[in-house]
C-alpha cells in the first residue's frame, strides 16, 4: 500500500491536517488506534467543545521555544475555523468573551470535521496500530496491524499525555526520541488539585461552592509567583478545581503555595473599614456572605472564629480577616493527575521543527503536529486553535 502521506491520530490535528492535505490533491491515511475518531473533541467543553478563542495570541501559549507558535497562528487564525463552521451551518455560542462553544453538541463539530476528511477523499483507518516506522529513500515505511504501508510523509498527531482512557499514548514521543529528536519534561496541565487532610475535609464540606478569584502560584523555593489568573473556583470534594485553579495549574509546580484572592479587584482592608464605620451593628459573618458565597462565609467564621458587630473589631482583627481574605494560602498535596488533565505541558522540543511546514530538519518526511510538542494553550479554546493552525499549515506543505 501507498500513499503520499499517512497521518497517525484521528483527533483535531490530525483530522485537520488529512483534510487539507487531500484537498490539496494527496492520498492521505489516517491511521487511529482506538474505536472511534476524535474522542477528546467529544468530551471537550463539557461536551460542547470551546472549539476556538477570538482572542488568541502567542502569548497564550506555554513552550520553551515561544517563537515557534507565531507563524502557524498568525497564518490560520480563529476566523478562518468559525468561517469553516459557518459553512456547515453549525450553531455556536460565545459563552465567556471570544470563548466559543458548539451550541448544541461537540458531536456536530465531530462531524464537521469527518465530513471535510470525506470530501477531501481522505481514507480512515480505526482499531489499527503502528507497531514500526523507518525511514526508507525519501519516504518513510510504516509496519502496521492492516500491513506494510509506504508513505511520502507521515505526520505524528497522536496527542499528549492525558485521559489515557480515551487513546492518549507516549506513541509521538517515542518516535521524535527514535529520530533523534528532544523531547521536554512532561507534566499534567489544566487540570485540578487536591489537598492533604484538614484541607481536603475542608474543601469536601464546601464541594459545589464556587466564587471569582484571583490566584497565584508561589514558588516553594524562592516565593516568587508564577502566573496570574482571575477567574472562577470551584470546591470539590477532592480539593480545588474550577478556571482559575485549571489554568494556574499549568505554572503551579509540587512544593509551591497557592495565593488565593478571595475578594479580587479591592482594598478589602479599607472595604473593611469603610464598612465598620457606615454600618457598625452589622455582623461580620453577614458583611462576608453578602460578598462571598454563604457556605464559604459561614466557613471562614468557624474555620477562624472572631463573629460579631463590626463596631467590636479592632484595627488588627480587621488586618487579619484582609489578609486571610485576600491571601488565603493553601498548599496543595498534588494534582489529579494524567485521569483529569484536560492538556500535557511540555512535549517534543520544537527547536528541530519548521514553524511552517512542521517538518523535522533534515527529514522532510517526517512531521509532528498538535499537542505533541511542546505548544501548550491556556484554558478557553487555544488548545483546539493550536491543533487546527498547525493541522492547517502542515497539510498545506505536504
Ligand atoms: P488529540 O488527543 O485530540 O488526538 C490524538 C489522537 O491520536 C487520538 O485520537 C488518539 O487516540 C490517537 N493516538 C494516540 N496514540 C496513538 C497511536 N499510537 N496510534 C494511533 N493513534 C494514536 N481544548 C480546547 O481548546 N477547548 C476545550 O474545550 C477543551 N476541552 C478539553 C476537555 C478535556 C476533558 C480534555 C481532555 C481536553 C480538552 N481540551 C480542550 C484539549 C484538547 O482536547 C486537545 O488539546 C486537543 O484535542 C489536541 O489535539 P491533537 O489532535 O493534538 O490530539
Amino acid at each position: 500500500m501507498t500513499y503520499d502521506v499517512v497521518i497517525i491520530g484521528a483527533g483535531a490535528a490530525g483530522l485537520m491536517c488529512a483534510s487539507t492535505a487531500g484537498y490539496a490533491g494527496r492520498r492521505v491515511l489516517v491511521i487511529e488506534h482506538a474505536n472511534k475518531a476524535g474522542k477528546k473533541i467529544l468530551m471537550s467543553g463539557g461536551g460542547r467543545c470551546n472549539f476556538t478563542n477570538l482572542a488568541t495570541s502567542p502569548a497564550n501559549f506555554y513552550s520553551a521555544n515561544p517563537h515557534f507558535c507565531i507563524s502557524a497562528l498568525k497564518r490560520y487564525r480563529p476566523e478562518h475555523f468559525v468561517d469553516l463552521v459557518e459553512r456547515h451551518a453549525l450553531e455556536y455560542v460565545e459563552k465567556s468573551p471570544g470563548q466559543l462553544f458548539c451550541a448544541d453538541s461537540a458531536k456536530d463539530l465531530l462531524a464537521l470535521l469527518l465530513t471535510e476528511c470525506e470530501w477531501a477523499g481522505v481514507t480512515t483507518r480505526l482499531k489499527t496500530s503502528v507497531s514500526r516506522i523507518e525511514r526508507v529513500g525519501e519516504g518513510m515505511r510504516l509496519s502496521t496491524s492492516m500491513g506494510v504501508i509506504d508513505a511520502g510523509a507521515v505526520v505524528v498527531a497522536t496527542g499528549g499525555l492525558s485521559i489515557p482512557t480515551m487513546g492518549a499514548t507516549g506513541f509521538g514521543y517515542d518516535v521524535a526520541r527514535q529520530f533523534g529528536l528532544a523531547v521536554t519534561d512532561t507534566r499534567p496541565a489544566l487540570v485540578p488539585f487536591t489537598l492533604t487532610s484538614q484541607w481536603k475535609a475542608r474543601a469536601e464540606a464546601l464541594s459545589g461552592v464556587a466564587c471569582d478569584v484571583a490566584v497565584r502560584s508561589l514558588s516553594g523555593a524562592t516565593g516568587k509567583p508564577r502566573g496570574e489568573y482571575r477567574e472562577p473556583m470551584l470546591f470539590t470534594h477532592r480539593g480545588l478545581s474550577g478556571p482559575a485553579m485549571l489554568q494556574i495549574s499549568s505554572v503551579w509546580e509540587p512544593g509551591d503555595e497557592l495565593a488565593i484572592d478571595l475578594l479580587p479587584g479591592r482594598d478589602t482592608y479599607e472595604t473593611l473599614c469603610a464598612a465598620r464605620r457606615d454600618t457598625p451593628k452589622r455582623q461580620l459573618s453577614t458583611w462576608l456572605g453578602e460578598r462571598l458565597p454563604r457556605r464559604l462565609a459561614q466557613a471562614l467564621i468557624e474555620w477562624h472564629g472572631g463573629d460579631g458587630v463590626l463596631a467590636e473589631r479592632s484595627n488588627a482583627e480587621l488586618s487579619a480577616w484582609a489578609q486571610r481574605l485576600g491571601e488565603w494560602r493553601v498548599k496543595p498535596a498534588g494534582t489529579e493527575g494524567w485521569r483529569t488533565a484536560e492538556v500535557t505541558m511540555g512535549g517534543i522540543d520544537t527547536r528541530a521543527i519548521s514553524s511552517r511546514s512542521f517538518a523535522v530538519e533534515g527529514l522532510p518526511a517526517l512531521r509532528f503536529i498538535g499537542e505533541v510538542l511542546d505548544v501548550t494553550g491556556e484554558l478557553g479554546g487555544y488548545n483546539f486553535q493550536w491543533a487546527w493552525a498547525s493541522g492547517v499549515a502542515c497539510g498545506n506543505a505536504l
